[in-house]
């Protein structure tokens, strides 16, 4: 029997297409005349996925395969410990986090352990100011912790300052059973994380080779930690395999996901949009606002594109947050420059309902409310608002999920990598390097005293000795 396939995720860009209200926005046909380009797109990046080079969507159906020992990992540790941290950085810890936040209850961590499924509390420390690092460990009982360094280079200063202070403290507190507290995902084969993480027995999980870390998401970045959290990881990859073939099978900008949202993003590039907001109207997908403006900025900024010559392009992503943002930032989409594009992320069917109570005795007023629900609420003021900003003449679109769960969110996860990917190739980049992000990292190891780096901290250091600056007293 043929499987059925399950409805997934909807894209609508009526408010980016011309209408009465709106006579400014696109045409079929400029869309259609992205055509070759895209297929050109369509074509290259296929035949990287296909040449071997281990990318972002081909590397899902062999973590199927994967998939057992990490379910088996995690359904070992999770009822051993209290708390579960992973200490990285960018592509490192803010997939982990906005599948978690997205798939979790919003107060997860708030839950008696019988209503988490007696899965550990979760935590991402993806910074280094001493404040928080030093009061997330004071929360924390170490012998009742595990801790999972997740650093792909394995070189990340940051995540290696972290990772050698919750060692000397595990060390101390735990001796010689410190090792099972730690989990590492790291590269294969390169990065100082490997080899202390050989020497000294740890867990270890592999980055796959050719995956940077804003696409890692679907790998054992962030797998295991939604595996220890209780999440249908199979269902996540499920749904990005699903989106992933449909990316892959269809042909033409209107019947392609991936091909139409990078097309719509490119034609308002050209049109002088230069920032692109992303707004869910469901506060799991908060966090999965800060995922994409990682993916966004970090895969299309860039100075250089394939040839070498200097073209500086790139959207800056804005992330927004309905119905919150329209009293802090509508008011800017709607009436401020019109250089922004805003992708409205809703939720077809939430998974939880709270009717608003009916009250007769109050002022008329506020009557309407009663008996009407928070959902109700929340779409009909994401819809008010896709109304306002069209009659503003300011484009959007809308990505719909069905409802908020692990297939959805695979799927959604793909979809956006996908349109990343080719939206690098419109504007005719590299989307997979950061070299602006190394720069800094370079920086810092020069003034950190890392060898070979000298020069760099003496550039640094020159550059800093004639300052503008303002103080009141002098
Ligand atoms: O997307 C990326 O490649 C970066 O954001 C990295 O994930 C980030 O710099 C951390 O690097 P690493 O995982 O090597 O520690």
């Amino acid at each position: 029997m043929e499987k059925q396939v399950r409805p997934g995720i909807m894209i609508d860009y009526t408010g980016m297409m011309s209408s009465s209200q709106n006579p400014k926005g696109f045409k079929k046909e400029e869309l259609l005349g992205l055509q070759n380009e895209l297929d050109q797109a369509q074509a290259s990046l296929l035949s990287r996925r296909n040449s071997g080079e281990i990318d972002f969507s081909k590397l899902l159906a062999p973590m199927i395969t994967q998939l057992t020992e990490i379910i088996d990992y995690a359904n070992c540790v999770a009822p051993k410990y209290d708390n579960f941290v992973v200490l990285g950085i960018g592509g490192s810890a803010l997939g982990p986090l906005a599948v978690h936040q997205a798939l979790n209850h919003y107060y997860y961590n708030e839950l008696p352990p019988a209503k988490r499924g007696y899965h550990p509390r979760f935590y991402v420390m993806d910074n280094i100011d001493p404040v928080r690092f030093n009061e997330l460990l004071q929360i924390l009982d170490p012998r009742k912790t595990l801790f999972n360094v997740i650093s792909k280079s394995g070189n990340t200063s940051e995540t290696m300052a972290q990772f050698l202070i919750v060692r000397d403290i595990l060390r101390r507190v735990c001796g010689d059973s410190y090792a099972e507290h730690i989990v590492v995902t790291t590269d294969k084969e390169k990065g100082n994380l490997l080899p202390i993480a050989l020497k000294e027995g740890y867990q270890r999980f592999v980055i796959p080779a050719g995956i940077g870390g804003r696409f890692s998401e679907l790998t054992p970045v962030g797998l295991l930690a939604a595996a220890i959290c209780g999440i249908d990881v199979n269902q996540l990859l499920e749904g990005a395999l699903r989106m992933d073939q449909w990316i892959r099978d269809s042909k033409g900008v209107l019947s392609n996901p991936a091909q139409l949202r990078a097309a719509l993003a490119h034609l308002s590039w050209q049109k002088g949009k230069n920032i692109s907001v992303f707004m869910p109207y469901a506060d799991g997908l908060k966090t999965m606002a800060d995922w994409y403006a990682q993916l966004w900025a970090e895969s299309l900024g860039k100075r250089f594109d394939r040839q070498g010559r200097v073209v500086h392009v790139g959207q800056t992503p804005v992330k927004a947050l309905g119905v919150t943002d329209q009293h802090s930032q509508v008011q800017l989409y709607a009436e401020g420059p019109d250089d922004k594009v805003i992708t409205f992320v809703t939720v077809e069917k939430f998974n939880e309902t709270r009717e608003i109570p009916t009250d007769l005795e109050l002022p008329e007023d506020i009557q309407f409310l009663g008996g009407r629900t928070l959902e109700e609420l929340l779409l009909a003021e994401q819809k008010a608002a896709e109304y306002a900003l069209t009659l503003a003449g300011r484009q959007h679109q809308k990505i719909i999920l069905p409802t908020l769960d692990a297939y959805n969110v695979g799927q959604l996860l793909l979809l956006l990598e996908w349109e990343t990917a080719y939206m690098g190739e419109l504007l005719n980049i590299n989307a997979f390097n950061q070299p602006g992000v190394e720069e800094g990292k370079n920086g810092t190891y020069g003034l950190m005293g890392r060898k070979g780096y000298e020069a760099r901290k003496h550039d640094i250091e020159e550059y800093g000795k004639k300052r503008y600056s303002l103080n009141e007293i002098e």
